[in-house]
C-alpha cells in the first residue's frame, strides 16, 4: 500500500470509528450493517474485498463486501473468519501489532461488533447511518506508475512435461534502463503466467570504481499473500546501473501435452525523487534455523529457535517470519545490553498463505549487543495434514525448499548506523 493509501485508510478508520463507538455506547439495541458494520468493512476489509479489487501475489478476494445486498449472504462466513482471525489477513497479536504501519488486524470491540451483529440477525439499518462510499484506485501495478519497468529479455521456455521446476535467470541492467544510481523504494513483479508459485529477485551490483566488490541484497519477489510496501522514508536499498538481476523462478503445474508456456516476468521499480534524502541502506538478515532441525512426526508443537546479536547501533525496520505449511507462529524478542528485554513481534497465528512482512511506524534504536531471539512453533500433526494434504504428518521433516518440507527463517531488515547518528536519532528508542 502506498503511504498516501495507507493514511487515508488510517485517517478513514479514525473518521469512521468515532461516530461508531459513541452509537454503540447510546444504543443498546443490535448493531446494524449501515451504521456499525459498514464502516469496519469499509477500513479492514472493502481494500480487497470490492469488484477488480488486487490480486496480491495470487491472492485474489473471491467477492465484494462493499454493499449491503453483497455482504448479507456471507454473515456467516464472515462471523466464522472474523471470529477465527483468519480475516482479515495478519498474523500478530492485537497486543504486539501497535506500532506496525501496515497493520490491519480488528480490535477485540470491533471484531465483536461483527460477531454480535452476525448473532443478532445481521440486520440492515438505516442506509441514513451509512459512511461515505469508499473509492479505490485499481491500476495495474499495486505500487501505483512505477519509474523503471524491466521485462526478463528472454523469453523462458517452461516444456509440458515440466512439473515443478526451479530455475534462475540472471540479466543486466542495461545504460538505457538505468545510468545512474537510484534509490530504490519499492519494487512489484508480474508474473505474466499463473503457474509460477513463488520468486525471489537478488540484485548483484557491479564492482565499485576501486574494483571492490559491493554486497548483492535481495529485492522482493511473489510468495502467495506477499504485498510489496515501501521502505520507510529515508531508508531504501541503492541500485547501480549496469546491475545483475537473478531471478529465482519456481514453476509448479500439471505436466501434459499443451501445458508447456513461454514466460517473461516483468519487475517494475519506484525511486526516490533525486532531491529526497535516503540515509539509511538497508539489509536483510535471517535469524532462524538452516539446515539442522527435525519436526518429529505426528508432533504438533515442535519449537524452533534461532538468535542473532546485532554487532553495532541499528535501526530496525522490519520482521518477516518465513515458514511453510507446519508453522504454527513466531515471536521475535529483543534482549538489549542493559539486561531488560522485550517482545518485538508475536506472530502468533501464522498462515503460510500470507507471507506478510510486518513494517514498524518508527524504526528502532537497537544498541550493539543486543541480542535478538526468534522462537517458533511447528504443526507436523495429522491435525495440520486434513487441513493441508500435501503434507505427510507420519514422516520427520526438516530444512528443504519445497512447501512440503519446512523453512524457520525470522527475517529482519536493519540499517547499521554509527554511534554519533545513534546518539541523535531523534526517533522511537526502547
Ligand atoms: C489483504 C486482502 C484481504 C483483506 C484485507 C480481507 N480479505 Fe477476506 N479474503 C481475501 C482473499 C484473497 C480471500 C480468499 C482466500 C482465502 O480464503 O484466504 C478471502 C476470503 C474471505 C472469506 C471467505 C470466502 C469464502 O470463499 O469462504 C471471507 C468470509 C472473508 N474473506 C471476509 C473478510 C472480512 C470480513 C474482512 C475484513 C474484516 C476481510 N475478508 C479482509 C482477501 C482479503
Amino acid at each position: 500500500m502506498s503511504a498516501r493509501a495507507l493514511f487515508r485508510t488510517v485517517w478513514l478508520a479514525t473518521l469512521l470509528l468515532v461516530p461508531v463507538l459513541a452509537g454503540a455506547a447510546e444504543s443498546p439495541s443490535a448493531p446494524t450493517f449501515y451504521r456499525d458494520v459498514l464502516p469496519l468493512l469499509q477500513s479492514h476489509c472493502q481494500e480487497c474485498h470490492h469488484e477488480g479489487g488486487p490480486n496480491i501475489s495470487g491472492m485474489k478476494a473471491p467477492m465484494s463486501l462493499v454493499d449491503y445486498r453483497d455482504t448479507r449472504p456471507w454473515a456467516k462466513s464472515i462471523r466464522k473468519v472474523v471470529a477465527d482471525r483468519e480475516m482479515p489477513p495478519w498474523g500478530a497479536s492485537w497486543e504486539t501489532s501497535h506500532g506496525i504501519a501496515n497493520r490491519r488486524a480488528l480490535a477485540p470491540d470491533q471484531i465483536d461488533t461483527i460477531l454480535r451483529w452476525v448473532d443478532q440477525g445481521a440486520v440492515a439499518g438505516n442506509p441514513d447511518d451509512a459512511p461515505p462510499k469508499k473509492t479505490f484506485d485499481d491500476g495495474s501495478w499495486l505500487i501505483g506508475e512505477p519509474d523503471l519497468v524491466v521485462t526478463m529479455p528472454e523469453p523462458l521456455v517452461v516444456g509440458d512435461d515440466v512439473a515443478d521446476w526451479q530455475p534462475y535467470v540472471t540479466f543486466k541492467l542495461t545504460p538505457e534502463q538505468l545510468s545512474e544510481p537510484r534509490w530504490i523504494k519499492v519494487a512489484e513483479y508480474k508474473p505474466n503466467c499463473d503457474i509460477i508459485h513463488h520468486l525471489t529477485a537478488t540484485i548483484v551490483p557491479p564492482p565499485d570504481e576501486d574494483g571492490n566488490p559491493r554486497e548483492p541484497f535481495f529485492l522482493g519477489g511473489i510468495a502467495t499473500g506477499s504485498e510489496p510496501r515501501e521502505y520507510p522514508a529515508g531508508f531504501g536499498r541503492l541500485l547501480h546501473p549496469g546491475s545483475e538481476i537473478v531471478l529465482s523462478l519456481h514453476y509448479n503445474k500439471e505436466p501434459g501435452p499443451g501445458t508447456g508456456i513461454e514466460n517473461q516476468v516483468t519487475m517494475g521499480i519506484k525511486f526516490y525523487e533525486p532531491d529526497e534524502e535516503v540515509r539509511y541502506e538497508l539489509k536483510q538478515t535471517r535469524i532462524g534455523r538452516f539446515f539442522d532441525f527435525e519436526i518429529p512426526p505426528g508432533h504438533g508443537n515442535w519449537k524452533i529457535g534461532g538468535a542473532m546479536e546485532i554487532p553495532q547501533w541499528a535501526l530496525l525496520t522490519s520482521f518477516s517470519p518465513h515458514m511453510h505449511y507446519r508453522g504454527k507462529d513466531m515471536k521475535y524478542t529483543a534482549f538489549y545490553p542493559d539486561g531488560t528485554s522485550e517482545v518485538l513481534i508475536d506472530v502468533d497465528r501464522y498462515d503460510f498463505e500470507w507471507q506478510i512482512a510486518y513494517i514498524l511506524e518508527e524504526p528502532r534504536l537497537m544498541p550493539p549487543g543486543t541480542r535478538i531471539e526468534v522462537e517458533a512453533h511447528m504443526n507436523n500433526s495429522a491435525e495440520r495434514e486434513r487441513e493441508f494434504p500435501e503434507i505427510d504428518s507420519s514422516r520427520p521433516v526438516g530444512w528443504g525448499l519445497l512447501s512440503t518440507d519446512e523453512m524457520m527463517h525470522g527475517f529482519i531488515t536493519w540499517s547499521p548506523i554509527d554511534e554519533d547518528e545513534a546518539r541523535n536519532w531523534g526517533g522511537q528508542s526502547r
